[in-house]
């Protein structure tokens, strides 16, 4: 066997802990195996997805039920993905009792093995940050492309169950993004075009997932991206393709600090964006829901969204997606209330993708997401209009794409 435990690794595969931990070790231990790890590497921090009640049915209920039944704790920080509804604002969504009763059961579940019940995909934004170079252990995809790539931290595209064993055991197999080798680009994207607006980096990202897979990209010819634009790119290449780290030359840290194109790669030219727009649309006008934050929308997008709304009223549903903690920031400066002051609603804790939607009478959605325009036609049975910020408030004034 290459992979080689520490005294405290093995007692733990041992049995000499908690039941959980051996078997949270055992996952991790067969997961070194397959990917060749030669050692465990300690994490700072886990991202647990995979809480939706839409996606973990009873059986996963039941599993994570059984786990903390056994005594699982985390022993690091670890932070929970959406879930399948706003906790406190359920009714409001039109989530049927039922489903509820189950999500809260399973966010109970979760925070009986101490895992906090932030339910968002943008853990980074509400304190669970971490450091360039820091090892963690994260499980959704765009928080994951986020943390490696503009964070500069190191983790692989986990699973819930992966994750939550890292955040039981304290450490994950050290292979794929957590060594310096796997972290160079074998392509060089170079982009002709000016991605400006959130819309327009979803759609330059997923193009290039397509075309880059799971692989590494080098984006050459961005000259200005906020966070944000960052966050919608990583979220729609890690949507189309597996993209889990980029760069981007003169911004993203580890391309500032060194070179990191492989000495080899495929050389990628965007001339524009119209394909990752054309792929993302259907056909339709009438427009049920208008769906805005995925990933959950930052205080500066809302403060965004809240001055585009200013003296409008929504005829179409328009619901945007943020953390809990967000949107109590928010409340204090008083955005919430200018954002719904146009009819528009704030949820928490869940998003577009994850919440049953397809059982709440909707059939067509408005996004200014590469990642929610991806999933929603096959996720949730949607017809998606995917377009800018503007576009979609526009939607929701009007019923109607134009
Ligand atoms: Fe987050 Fe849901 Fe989008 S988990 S990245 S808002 S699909």
């Amino acid at each position: 066997m290459k992979l080689k435990l520490t005294k405290k690794e093995q007692e733990m595969l041992d049995g000499k802990g908690t039941a959980s931990a051996k078997k949270a070790m055992e996952i991790l231990v067969a997961l070194g195996k397959i990917f060749d790890a030669e050692r465990m590497v300690k994490i700072s921090s886990a991202q647990i997805s995979g809480v939706s009640y839409k996606n973990l049915g009873d059986a996963g209920r039941e599993f994570l039920k059984e786990f903390s039944e056994s005594g699982a704790k985390v022993k690091i920080l670890a932070t929970l993905n959406p879930s399948g509804m706003d906790l406190k604002s359920w009714r409001e969504m039109g989530i049927s009792k039922k489903f509820a009763k189950k999500q809260i059961e399973l966010i109970r579940i979760f925070g009986k093995m101490g895992v906090q019940a932030s339910c968002t995909c943008t853990p980074y934004l509400i304190g669970n940050v971490p450091k360039f170079g820091e090892h963690i252990s994260w499980s959704e995809s765009s928080a994951v492309s986020y943390a490696n790539s503009v964070l500069g931290a190191r983790s692989n595209r986990e699973s819930g169950i992966s994750a939550l064993c890292s955040a039981i055991a304290g450490v994950t197999p050290e292979y794929g993004y957590h060594l310096d080798e796997n972290r160079k680009a074998k392509f060089r994207v170079n982009v002709k075009t000016k991605p400006k607006k959130d819309s327009d980096f979803s759609a330059l990202g997923y193009i290039v997932g397509k075309k880059v897979k799971n692989g590494v990209p080098y984006f050459r010819g961005i000259r200005n991206a906020s966070f944000e634009n960052l966050k919608f790119l990583g979220a729609a290449m890690a949507a189309s393709g597996a993209v889990a780290l980029y760069h981007v030359e003169g911004i993203t840290p580890e391309a500032k600090k060194k070179n990191m194109l492989s000495e080899s790669f495929e050389e990628i030219e965007i001339e524009n964006l119209d394909e990752g727009y054309d792929a993302l649309n259907s056909k339709v006008n009438e427009i049920d829901l208008v769906a805005i934050g995925c990933p959950h929308a930052s205080l500066s997008e809302l403060n965004e969204i809240a001055k585009n709304l200013k003296g409008k009223k929504v005829k179409t549903k328009l619901w945007v997606m943020t953390s809990r903690k967000i949107k109590e920031i928010a409340e204090k400066r008083g955005l919430i209330r200018k954002i719904e002051a146009s009819g528009t609603k704030v949820f928490a804790d869940t998003c577009m993708v994850v919440s049953p939607i397809e059982d709440l009478g909707f059939k067509t959605v408005a996004t200014n997401s590469g990642k929610a325009a991806f999933y929603l036609p096959s996720y949730c049975g949607m017809k998606v209009r995917f377009g800018s910020l503007e576009k979609c408030i526009s939607a929701a004034v009007t019923g109607k794409w134009n």
